[in-house]
């Protein structure tokens, strides 16, 4: 069996109840896989240029994954700044798409930051995957900008004051 197929396989067969987000510190195995899986999807599918996507952020960035049939399928990172948490890397193997992994990632990392007294958050999306990050309680705001050749907007879950 291909190793793609295994990969679309285990995803049919799996249901929600049986995927994990854990936390993963930077650059431990869990956190290396997440990196590997940002490569395919930003770099190689997205051509995201390699020096951008992995930056300085990942040292201090609180990371998250998404764990399925033993593999990491999914990822995010949280960075912690004085006015809110910044979300990004954002990211779901294809085979695991369309089934609440990206949901349920933002879900848990916004979970884990209120916890800390942390309740305002922002990110940058791409501008066609605004809607998922509206379904969470984001709000896009100002003008539409380029970041590696893709139309963003950013977007908050709190006023902004212009
Ligand atoms: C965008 C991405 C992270 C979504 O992951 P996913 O696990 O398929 O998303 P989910 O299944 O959790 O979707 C949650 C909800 O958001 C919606 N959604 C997902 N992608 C969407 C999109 N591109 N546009 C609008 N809505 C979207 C879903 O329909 C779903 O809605 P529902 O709760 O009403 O059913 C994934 O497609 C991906 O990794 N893409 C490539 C990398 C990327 O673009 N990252 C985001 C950069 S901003």
């Amino acid at each position: 069996m291909k190793t793609a197929d295994r990969g679309t396989n285990a995803a049919l067969m799996t249901t929600p109840a049986d995927i994990a987000v854990l936390r993963a510190p930077a650059f431990s195995t869990l956190c290396n896989a997440a990196f590997r899986l940002r490569k395919d999807v930003f770099v190689r599918e997205q051509n995201v240029p390699e020096e951008i996507e992995h930056d300085a952020d990942d040292l201090t960035a609180t990371h998250f994954v998404a764990v399925a049939a033993g593999e990491v399928v999914g990822t995010l990172r949280v960075v912690f700044k004085p006015e809110h948490a910044k979300i990004g890397r954002v990211a779901v193997d294809r085979d695991w798409r369309g089934r609440g992994i990206a949901r349920t990632m933002m879900v848990t990392a916004m979970d884990y930051c209120r916890q800390r007294g942390v309740d305002r958050f922002y990110l940058t999306a791409q501008t066609d995957k605004t809607g998922l990050y509206e379904k969470l309680g984001f709000t896009a705001f100002g003008e539409e900008f380029m970041d590696a050749g893709i139309p963003h907007l950013a977007m908050s879950t709190y006023a902004q004051d212009h």
